[in-house]
């Protein structure tokens, strides 16, 4: 048997609908935040990330599909492809390469969309899954530098998890300077990492002479109490890092959003600059973090484009529907009512009925006059349906039914005009 390749997996009724309710539930906050869509494609040169995400990160490093994409004709050239590991770098590399900042304004971008990463899969890691994502950047002119973007978008993830009605997130906040700064903090690590190296795991024996900003990402257990002592960069920060900081935070506190300070989240990725942040929820076991982000003020002219601060963050949207069914113990089938005709010739009127709810805007389902009461009973249940009606011949006749809530098992006749209106409440 052919089965679904490790790591990917098929989304199935009746989850799927709690992923609609998701999608379209961010939509609409998004639209209420004026941001607008972008679809990038699902594959890139591998360039932009290596460029964008940084050589050195896991993702670029060791989690990418790659592929050498033969030439088919001679005007072609054989090509080094990659399926996309996360979207910023699309979105950075669209914005460049349409010109997005002539109009000086601010875009301000949403995707939906799967991702790639050939992690080692558990519950909550995979290595296809989706990410809703948004991207704010522009020329500086437009104020894509200010703190009050970095406060508006973290303001708008209270509102956005809020409105799919996930409880109980903490938001961890840091700020990982810029290039001005960053120098003096990964010259004191490395100067730190220098006499504790030889202790920790080869990856950050590698990264001590690389990267040592990338040792903070550390994982494993042993590293941990060794990282813990290492300098913080909150006491590297420049003047205006420092400021710009104190200026997100004092405006989460006026708009009272809750965070706590992390000085070890650097965020996995070598695009960051100032503000980094992540959401986590309790649900999730060792993948803890729901959605991640950050300000990217260089990544434009990393990648060749003109200067276009950017911050922006992406939800992993599986960790965020097994939160929501972790939170809600029974998941609620949207199916309201479940008729049941009962008698020869009545699926005619049954389903006449079922025209009319649906009409209304009910979600129904029929049986078959063939069922008996009983079966009729057990597939509403299965269903997940709230009431079952029973549309008989003396139903039909007296134009009002029999309407039976599974969960009480209490039964009362309605009359046909004022059915919707019963269901609906
Ligand atoms: P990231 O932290 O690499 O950031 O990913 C964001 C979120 O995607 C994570 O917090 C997690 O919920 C989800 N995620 C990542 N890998 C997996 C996986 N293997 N399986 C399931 N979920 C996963 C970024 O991707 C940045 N592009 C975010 C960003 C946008 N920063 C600025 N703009």
């Amino acid at each position: 048997m052919i089965k679904a390749v490790r790591g990917t997996r098929d989304l199935l009724p009746p989850d799927t609908g709690l992923w609609n309710f998701v999608d379209a539930k961010v939509r609409e906050v998004f639209a209420r935040y004026n941001y607008q869509e972008i679809r990038t494609p699902i594959f890139e040169s591998t360039e932009l990330f290596a460029r964008g995400v940084g050589e050195e990160t896991d993702i670029v490093s060791k989690e990418m599909f790659t592929w050498e994409d033969k030439a088919r004709a001679a005007s072609e050239k054989t090509q080094a492809l990659t399926l996309r590991p996360e979207n910023t770098a699309g979105v950075v590399r669209a914005y460049i390469e349409h010109d997005l900042g002539r109009s000086g304004l601010l875009q301000k971008l949403y995707y939906i969309g799967a991702q790639f990463r050939r992690e080692r899969p558990q519950k909550g890691r995979y290595r296809q899954f989706f990410q809703i994502g948004a991207e704010v950047l522009g020329p500086p002119s437009a104020g894509s530098e200010l703190p009050i973007r970095d406060a508006e978008i973290l303001e708008m993830l209270t509102a956005l998890l809020d409105a799919v009605g996930l409880k109980g997130w903490t938001l961890y906040l840091n700020s990982v300077g810029c290039p001005n700064c960053r120098p003096a903090y990964n010259q004191a690590l490395r100067e730190a990492l220098a006499t504790v190296k030889d202790r920790m795991c080869v990856d950050c024996r590698r990264r001590a002479e690389t990267n040592p900003l990338r040792v903070l990402d550390c994982k494993v257990p042993e590293d941990q109490p060794i990282i813990d002592q290492l300098p913080k960069i909150a006491d590297y920060l420049d003047a205006d890092c420092r400021e710009h900081f104190a200026g997100v935070r004092a405006m989460l506190d006026t708009l009272g959003v809750p965070y706590q300070i992390n000085p070890r989240m650097v965020r996995g990725l070598d695009y960051y600059t100032r503000t980094t942040f992540e959401f986590t929820h309790g649900e999730l076991g060792a993948q803890s973090a729901v959605l991640g982000g950050g300000r990217y003020d260089g990544l434009s002219e990393q990648l060749g484009g003109p200067r276009a601060p950017g911050i922006g963050f992406a939800i992993g949207e599986d960790r965020l529907v097994l939160a929501l069914q972790a939170q809600q113990a029974e998941a609620q089938s949207p199916l309201v009512a479940y008729i049941a005709p009962l008698g020869a010739g009545m699926n005619r009127h049954a389903l006449k009925l079922a025209r009319e709810l649906r009409q209304a805007g009910i979600a129904a389902d029929i049986g078959d006059e063939s069922f008996r009461l009983k079966k009729s009973f057990e597939t509403a249940e299965k269903l997940g349906a709230r009431y079952v009606i029973i549309a008989g011949e003396n139903e039909v006749n007296a134009d009002a039914f029999a309407v039976k809530e599974l969960k009480s098992g209490e039964q009362k006749t309605v009359a046909r005009a004022e059915l919707a209106e019963f269901l609906r409440n």
